[in-house]
């Protein structure tokens, strides 16, 4: 299992000094591709879709994270999807315009927060 660790907080501090995430405790995500799973840190209060395009995952993003574009859905295992914040209105209109299954969301609406170490996440099939 290859392990990715994030930026250290002195290269943080470097490019600005008044960022949180310099301060901020990190979480282990689980990353599956091409059934294989690999540990990918992460800061807390991150959105989910830039981490995983950092570690690699290859996340269109068109849109940079603003939501509009559905480039960046992700899969989740039931578990997990369970203990997500809900999607916001506009997020689950997107989801249903592309279809998405049940356990997927756009993985730039995801906020990585303490209750979500560990979280296992996949591309779409
Ligand atoms: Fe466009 Fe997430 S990056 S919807």
């Amino acid at each position: 299992m290859e392990q990715i660790v994030p930026p250290s907080p002195a290269s943080a501090h470097q490019t600005d000094a008044g960022d949180s995430r310099a301060e901020a405790p990190y979480l282990r995500l689980v990353v599956w591709q091409a059934h294989q799973s690999r540990d990918v840190m992460a800061s807390m209060g991150e959105a989910l879709m830039p981490v995983l395009n950092r570690a690699g995952f290859g996340l269109a993003a068109v849109c940079g994270g603003k939501g509009v574009c559905g480039t960046c859905r992700v899969a989740f295992p039931e578990a997990w999807a369970a203990r997500l914040a809900p999607p916001q209105k506009r997020e689950q209109q997107l989801l249903c315009h592309l279809k998405a299954r049940a356990g997927e969301r756009l993985s730039c609406r995801i906020t990585l927060t303490s209750e979500l170490d560990g979280l296992e996440v996949s591309a779409c099939e």
